[in-house]
């Protein structure tokens, strides 16, 4: 039996993370901490919520008071750390808000882990999930590594370095147990649409602009988001302590060729014309302190614990645009209220 918090689990990974986990491990009790932001949704577990080994917690990650609470009451022997603001974008407009969730949030929960375990970390694990992008930006060669030295550009990826630095501290100053991943863009179900995929799969379906940022020739390296908790997995059971792994899909694309695969794909399976959407390319504005380029070299995760990615990308993003076809009403849902209030803000002049 294991008592494992899992933070951020009404999220994009984090939901696919915990359907995993309470599907794969019934003899673990699967915690979820989550505040429900409006990237939050508990209709992303449906299918799992009744689950005799599945406890939902609304509760803040910089709450320091009911974090603890929550440690006792639960008697947490192990943490997976996915809660954060994720949203690059976002970052730009409102930097306080990131060093808030992701670097005070990291903070509380590892303070929580300390003092909870009290020197007795025998069996116990704090698992942090960060990104690739605090390792900065590619140039047309090379990998980042897990030596690569950090060199983050945007708030985001600032607040995920510094909260990577904090669970390092913890580790060296008080031996508290950690693990550390890093991975490369994610894309599949249930993630919210303001990020590139699902976004542009639903503004195809309707007709609206794909808003390219510059040039269109950044990369970004994606990985279909089950094999990502299948890593977390492998890593949270088999990882060493103190290490770090990158994890990524050896998958690159320029977002301008991944875009029009996303327009073909989108207008076959709704039976249009090829080329018929085309025409929504729109260049707009770059992304201020746009990251050229990611690449991971996740070789040392292949090699010391086995893990690959099981699904070619031709076939992740036919699955992908096939279910947010299918799931018009959970679009629909998420993308009612704020969300509109959210998209003119982001790209209306
Ligand atoms: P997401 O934005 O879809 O989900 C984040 C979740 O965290 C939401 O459910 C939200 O309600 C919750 N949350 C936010 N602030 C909180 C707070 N203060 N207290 C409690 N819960 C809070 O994010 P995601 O894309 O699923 O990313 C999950 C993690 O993986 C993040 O740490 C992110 O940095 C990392 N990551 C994401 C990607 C990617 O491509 N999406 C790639 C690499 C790493
Ligand atoms: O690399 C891992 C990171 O990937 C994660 O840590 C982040 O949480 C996740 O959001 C993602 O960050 P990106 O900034 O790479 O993802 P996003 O989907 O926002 O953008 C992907 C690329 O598409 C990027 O080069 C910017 C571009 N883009 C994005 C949007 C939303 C556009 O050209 N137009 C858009 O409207």
């Amino acid at each position: 039996m294991r008592n494992i918090l899992v933070t951020g689990g009404a999220g994009f990974i984090g939901s696919h993370l915990v359907r995993l986990l309470v599907n794969k491990y019934p003899d673990y009790h699967i915690i979820n901490m989550d505040v429900l932001t409006y990237a939050g949704n508990l209709e992303n577990l449906k299918d799992i919520e009744n689950k005799e080994n599945y406890t939902f917690i609304k509760c803040d990650i910089c709450d320091v008071e009911k974090v603890n609470q929550v440690f006792k009451k639960y008697q947490i022997d192990s943490v997976i750390h996915l809660a954060a603001e994720s949203h690059v974008d976002r970052s730009i407009k409102d930097p306080f808000s990131f060093a808030r969730t992701n670097v005070m949030g990291t903070l509380s929960l590892l303070q929580a882990a300390k003092e909870t375990w009290n020197g007795n970390f025998t069996n116990k694990l704090f698992y942090h999930v960060s990104t690739d992008e605090v390792y900065g930006s590619l140039e047309e060669e090379g990998f980042f590594t897990e030596e690569t030295a950090y060199d983050p550009h945007s708030p985001y990826s600032a607040s995920k370095a510094s909260s990577d630095h904090f669970v390092r501290a913890f580790a060296d100053t008080y031996g508290l147990p950690v693990v550390i991943s890093n991975c490369s863009n994610n894309y599949g179900s249930y993630q919210f649409p303001e990020k590139l995929i699902p976004l542009f799969i639903n503004n195809i379906v309707n007709n609206k602009p794909l808003p390219v940022y510059g040039t269109g020739e950044n990369v970004r390296d994606w990985l279909f988001v089950d094999d990502h908790a299948r890593a977390i997995d492998v890593i949270f059971h088999n990882g060493k302590l103190g290490e770090t792994y990158n994890i990524g899909g050896f998958n690159e694309w320029k977002n301008i060729d991944l875009i029009k695969v996303m327009i073909k794909t989108v207008d076959r399976l709704l039976g249009r014309e090829e080329g018929t959407s085309d025409k929504l390319i729109t260049y707009v504005t770059d992304r201020a302190g746009h990251d050229l380029r990611y690449a991971i070299d996740s070789s040392k995760l292949k090699n010391e614990l086995g893990w690959e990615p099981s699904l070619q990308f031709e076939e992740g993003i036919e699955k992908t645009v096939a279910w947010y076809l299918e799931n018009q009403e959970w679009l629909d849902n998420v993308t009612s209220g704020d969300y509109q209030a959210y998209y003119q803000k982001m790209y209306t002049k």
